[in-house]
């Protein structure tokens, strides 16, 4: 199954899905890698491995919202170029338009730093520990026009220790990130996920 991933940073979770696909039985392949920054840390990864990368910059548009169509119709031609069979949203730090999301709805995926529906939005971490939760993590969903809120394929919980700081938790997240984002990827690929009224149907688990 062919995927292309969409970072606007370090690129760590793309990192851990191609460390996940080096495994001969993955059944997915990293076939590109788009960013909407040009200095993205992810690009020089993607480039070392031979996979290849388009740039998209957003600095290229419009500001606001008059830019928001425009840079998404280029995003999409990216995405397109490379033909995916999934799209995986991974530190891309853009809200796109519902224009896009209906593009690739159902093949569309995200990682988020917080146990949705808690903490949608940025942030996450300093706001966890404002709130004073005990438990935190991450949550791999189906992305839809609805900012931070599409059925939920995996999370993972963590528990927040006395004395974490937003650097510490976020880490302890971050490493469970790396864990369920290359396994949500898989089920995908395996043609294990179905949406029924909203939430994620997994084939083959413990039912
Ligand atoms: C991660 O915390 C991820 O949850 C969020 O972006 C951050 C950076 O991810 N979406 P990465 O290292 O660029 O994959």
């Amino acid at each position: 199954l062919a995927v292309v991933v969409l970072i606007s940073g370090r690129g760590s979770n793309m990192e851990a899905i191609l460390a996940a696909s080096d495994a001969p039985d993955y059944p997915a392949r990293v076939v590109g890698v788009v960013s909407n920054r040009p200095d993205a840390a992810g690009l020089a990864t993607a480039q070392a491995r031979g996979i290849p990368t388009r740039v998209v910059n957003h600095k290229d548009f419009p500001a606001g919202e008059a830019g928001r169509a425009p840079f998404d119709a280029a995003l999409a031609e990216a995405v397109d170029s490379l033909a995916p069979d999934l799209v995986v949203l991974a530190g891309f730090m853009r809200i796109l338009t519902p224009g896009f999301v209906s593009r690739y709805e159902g093949r569309l995926m995200n990682i988020h730093p917080s146990l949705l529906p808690s903490f949608p939005g940025l942030h996450t971490h300093r706001r966890a520990l404002e709130e004073g939760v005990r438990v935190h993590g991450c949550t791999v969903h189906f992305v839809t026009a609805k900012l931070d809120h599409g059925p939920i394929i995996l999370q993972a919980a963590v528990p927040v220790l006395d004395g974490d700081t937003e650097p510490t938790l976020s880490a302890r997240v971050l490493a469970e990130e790396h864990r369920i984002y290359p396994r949500a990827v898989a089920w995908f690929a395996a043609g294990r996920l179905s949406v029924v009224d909203g939430r994620v149907q997994v084939a083959g688990s413990a039912s």
